[in-house]
């Protein structure tokens, strides 16, 4: 099975971008505790974090053609303002799920409200690194289930 984990933007930063609402965590030491579970399951994982909303969504257009089962995503500033990345998601039809760091409710207002989150399969938020991993295995579980 082939899963896609996407990441918006400044989530390259993790680790030295306020610690206080993402943790100390890198995006790299996230990758690697994914990629150990992906491993342990016979799955293979595929990375792409980008700063820019269009290259966001060619990724999420090209795993139409690439045969994944589904897609981890932290949309970051996106999930609060993007419409094509919703269309994007919608047109591939790829089962979702919508991760956060902080717990986004907890947050401004303006972070209250998701284009996304209306058609994730579910969505993790408030858990720091962990979303990441507990995303993970809601994905797996209710795709294995659908199987
Ligand atoms: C975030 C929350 C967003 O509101 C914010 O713009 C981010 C990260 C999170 O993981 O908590 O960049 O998606």
């Amino acid at each position: 099975m082939n899963i896609l984990v996407l990441h918006g933007p400044n989530l390259n930063m993790l680790g030295q971008r306020e610690p206080g609402h993402y943790g100390v965590a890198t995006l790299k030491s996230i990758t690697a505790r994914l990629e150990a579970m992906a491993a342990a399951d016979d799955i293979r994982l595929q990375h792409f974090q980008s700063n820019h909303e269009g290259a966001l969504i060619d990724r999420v257009q090209q795993a139409a053609s690439e045969d994944v089962a589904g897609i981890i995503i932290n949309p970051a500033a996106y999930t609060h303002t993007s419409i094509a990345l919703r269309d994007a998601l919608l047109a591939v039809a790829i089962p979702f799920v919508e991760v956060h760091l902080s717990n986004i409710h907890k947050r401004e207002a303006f972070r209250h409200r998701s284009m996304l989150a209306d058609q994730a399969m579910g969505v993790i938020a408030g858990f720091g690194e962990h979303s990441y991993y507990l995303a993970y295995q809601g994905l797996i579980a209710n795709l294995r289930q659908d199987a």
